[in-house]
């Protein structure tokens, strides 16, 4: 049984709210209709949408309170695990509960300096070697469009099969970590099995090269997991559905229940992946203070981003500035609270890894003329699922081709270049993440 409201949107038999598999078509009627449904829903449960904000401030005030000692101690915020613990099995039950807290780790030593430098160079040839520079066209999304980033310059190489890149994501030391950090998540809930922690799909993303004396306006404040869809599909809702029911005790932003199967709005900023934690692999040194990541260390303030735009200083028709086709914002007209807490990664070198949990705001700061380079190779972890099978097609094809994947803009540069990753090239975990 289908019950159409006013919109057309059909309310859901699971999840009781209205929702919108495709984006409304009168974004506005159908924001206030999404908020004053999760309101009701909420108050049913005898509380008000203030009393329970109130409980989630109560809850992040202590975490801020940590934070901030943890900084005035002259401590990482960030957890720091060894690679050799991972690989051993042996990081510690204090380490674990850190990285839980935080959703967020740098892995020291992931890979060999060296081989991290090596891969470097061989970005450095790989582009070269194909006239990169002189054929590259300018920013072609509009991906940090709102954030206030300086692109014009080819910082972002929009480059996804080079030899550096593949080797990375399938090296068994990858896989590993991967397989690591997913079994952070609850991967089998509600008599389901969400995805499997121990295979990885292999989500390419670009490389960053920063060169020294760069100066750079930075990202501002963001989260890359969705947009409106997060409160207005059936899958998304039945995801937060504790929330959405004001019962923030329950809500546990590790457990990946119905999200590997919602639907999602389409746009440039968009994921197709399921990521348990998004992340990049330093193939130079960088100090904390040189342009770096920053995060707020608080995985369940995701309660707060969720649950804020039904606050009566939001219009009615509005979602604290989130909108479809553009980076969901953190700003300090609705989420102060949370901008307190944002924290530097510690100093990395060639070979580190750093992470964060998909969920989590974060930016990129500021720098002028910085102190040597800033090269990175984004791979985040994103296990094998119904979503991320799906995607793995789409990827195989691009990798088969050397197109640009699905998710990033149609530049295509690689199609024509003879030295990009082949397929024979490809060890057991490549092929495996690739379906082939
Ligand atoms: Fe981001």
């Amino acid at each position: 049984m289908t019950t159409t409201v006013p919109t057309g949107a059909t309310i859901s038999p699971l999840t009781g709210l209205p929702h919108w598999e495709t984006i409304p078509d009168d974004l506005p009627a159908a924001i206030a209709e999404i908020k004053a449904a999760i309101k009701a829903r909420i108050e049913e449960s005898g509380r008000t949408v203030t009393e329970v904000i109130a409980e989630i401030e109560t809850f992040l005030e202590e975490e801020i309170a940590d934070i901030s000692a943890a900084k005035a101690r002259g401590e990482e915020v960030w957890p720091v695990i060894d690679y050799a613990d991972i690989a051993a099995g042996t990081v510690s039950p204090e380490n674990l509960a850190l990285l839980k807290r935080r959703g967020c780790a740098v892995v020291r030593g992931h890979f060999d300096r060296a081989q991290a430098e090596q891969w470097d160079a061989d970005v450095v040839d790989y582009v070269e070697s194909n006239h990169f520079f002189e054929k590259y066209a300018g920013p072609a999304d509009d991906f940090f469009g709102t954030l206030g980033a300086e692109m014009s310059k080819p910082e972002i190489y929009p480059i996804y099969w080079s030899s550096a890149q593949m080797e990375a994501r399938t090296h068994p030391r990858m896989a590993r970590v991967q397989a690591f950090l997913n079994s952070q998540w609850t991967h089998a809930s509600e008599g389901r099995e969400w995805f499997d922690p121990d295979t990885d799909t292999l989500y390419p993303d670009r490389i960053r090269r920063r060169p020294p004396g760069a100066t750079s306006g930075g990202l501002g404040t963001h989260l890359d997991p969705g947009t409106l869809d997060l409160w207005m599909t059936e899958g998304y809702q039945q995801h937060f559905r504790h929330l959405f029911a004001g019962d923030v005790a329950a809500y546990d932003p590790w457990d990946a229940a119905y999200r590997t199967e919602a639907a999602q709005y389409p746009g440039s900023t968009m994921c197709s992946a399921f990521r348990t934690f998004q992340g990049w692999t330093a193939l130079s040194e960088m100090d904390n203070d040189q342009g770096v990541l920053h995060t707020v260390p608080i995985p369940k303030a995701m309660a707060y981003l969720m649950l804020r735009p039904l606050l009566d200083d939001v219009p009615a028709g509005e979602m604290c500035g989130v909108q479809p086709n553009r980076t969901f914002p953190a700003s300090e007209k609705y989420h102060a609270i949370l901008l307190q807490a944002v924290s530097a990664i510690p100093d990395v070198k060639p070979g580190d890894s750093v992470w964060w949990h998909c969920d989590m705001i974060h930016s990129v700061a500021p720098v002028t003329d910085q102190q040597g380079w800033g090269n990175v190779i984004y791979i985040p972890a994103a296990p094998k699922c119904a979503k991320n099978d799906e995607y793995a097609a789409l990827v195989r094809e691009a990798f088969l081709s050397g197109n640009s994947p699905y998710d990033f803009p149609e530049e295509h540069y690689e199609a024509d270049w003879p030295n990009r990753y082949a397929e024979q090239d490809l060890n057991e975990i490549g092929r495996r993440g690739l379906g082939l």
